[in-house]
């Protein structure tokens, strides 16, 4: 058995302490990790006092271990933060699946490039300040990027400005909005570009003699594209048709789109999560750009091509893996050491790679036996504990309420507190 997939074996199944020995030892974690995902040095509150105002506590989630990828012919294990039962059981189910079909996952940044805005509400003389922009572009530039000068001494910095003329949407006239583009490296760039937008505040007032009204970066990061591919021979016929006629159905009914999207998302948020990036910024990107022909589509779309199933990702994902929380919280340390990542254009592949795969285990699951009897065996752990259940209580609970939902097909927190009590004998 090849050295990844014996680390894997049974990796669901044995218990957390040796789960996380496996890890260390495939990522070269150190007792200290060890120390910060047992919880035992984790986020303090003296750290967390410097995220946020007004801290009062610390919030922990599950942090779990995507198995099985091999992403452009790399073995990783992908660290997953998030709350919902099925995800990441499904993700690695799935990821193997793709494995053992001797299937293929491989991914591309399409650009590094972020943007900001900087806003003339209402333009007096719109085609006179287009004209002194345009006219201004390197000096602008060059000026923007004298704020920028260890950005520019990594290799990036703001390379083009472009000038958009836009109708109000209240027909009230024209609205001038200026991007500056930058390449962030491996930062996410959020607070580089909203200083450069605010720091020329003044140099295009006094170019155009215009007003300037907002100056902020743009999430619809659309020069800043993830994409991935997964394909895979010999799927069969009918499930490999069900998953083509799921893209169909997003395709068609932006109700599906959506759901549809959410299940790609459910393979981004919780690495994002897991490794402090902004996944607000992330989403809103990833939705806006969803929305992009002004009708919302499905960001990831599966067909048949001959006897192989072919699914592909494309969307902007801007992240950083450094500054930020990606830095500051002790277990994004760990996660990006798990990662084995050190560039931010390889931790959106990832991500394109885990929102796509993790898509393609929603789709093949809804195209044939349905995710209800999957997800709520999953969940049968969280209502026994919902109902009270001890430690010692937990397996035979879990055990009868999975009888229960074989037989009855469903289960809910009433059921578990029944059975609970017939347990205890009551
Ligand atoms: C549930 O978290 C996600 C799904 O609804 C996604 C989908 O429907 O494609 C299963």
């Amino acid at each position: 058995m090849d050295p990844f997939e014996s680390l894997l074996e049974n990796f669901h199944k044995v218990p957390v302490e040796e789960r996380v020995l496996r890890v260390a030892s495939w990522c070269g974690l150190h007792a200290q990790d060890l120390d910060v995902l047992s919880g035992r040095d984790s986020l303090s509150l003296g750290t967390a006092e410097h995220l946020i105002e007004n801290v009062v506590g610390i919030f922990p989630l599950p942090l779990g271990i995507a198995t099985y990828f091999n992403i452009d012919g790399r073995d990783v294990l992908i660290p997953m933060a998030v709350e919902e039962s099925s995800i990441i059981a499904a993700i690695s189910s799935t990821a193997r699946w793709i494995r053992r079909n001797k299937g293929t996952i491989r991914t591309e940044a399409r650009g590094r490039r972020i943007i900001g805005q900087i806003q003339i509400p209402r333009s007096k003389n719109p085609a006179a300040s287009v004209q002194l922009l345009n006219d201004a572009r390197d000096r602008l530039i060059a000026e923007a990027n004298n704020m920028l000068p260890n950005l520019c001494a990594r290799g990036g910095g703001i390379d083009a400005i472009e000038v958009r003329q836009l109708e109000r949407a209240d027909h009230g006239g024209e609205m001038l909005v200026i991007h500056f583009l930058c390449n962030p490296c491996d930062a996410m760039g959020a607070n580089i570009i909203n200083q450069v937008c605010e720091g020329m505040k003044p140099a295009i007032e006094a170019l155009t003699g215009e007003k300037v009204g907002l100056c902020i970066l743009s999430n619809l990061v659309d020069g800043n594209l993830a994409f991935a591919e997964v394909r895979i021979d010999s799927v069969d016929d009918e499930t490999a048709y069900g998953i083509e006629e799921a893209t169909e159905f997003a395709k068609t009914d932006p109700y599906r789109a959506t759901t549809h999207n959410k299940g790609v998302l459910n393979g981004i948020d919780p690495i994002l999560i897991a490794t402090g990036n902004d996944w607000r910024a992330v989403e809103s990107g990833i939705h806006a750009y969803a929305a992009r022909s002004g009708k919302y589509q499905p960001v990831t779309e599966w067909k048949r091509e001959g006897k192989t199933l072919v699914g592909r990702f494309e969307a902007p994902i801007a992240v950083g893996t450094v500054g930020g929380v990606t830095s500051l919280h002790p277990t994004s340390k760990i996660a990006m050491k798990i990662l084995g990542v050190q560039h931010a254009d390889e931790l959106a592949r990832i991500c394109a790679a885990a929102g796509l795969v993790q898509n393609l285990g929603a789709l093949k699951a809804l195209a044939t036996v349905g995710i209800v009897k999957g997800h709520m065996r999953l969940h049968a752990a969280n209502l026994a504990m919902a109902a009270g259940a001890t430690r010692e209580e937990m397996p035979l609970l879990r055990e009868r309420l999975t009888q229960l939902l074989n037989r009855e097909r469903r289960i809910n927190l009433t059921m578990a507190k029944e059975v609970l009590s017939e347990i205890r004998g009551n």
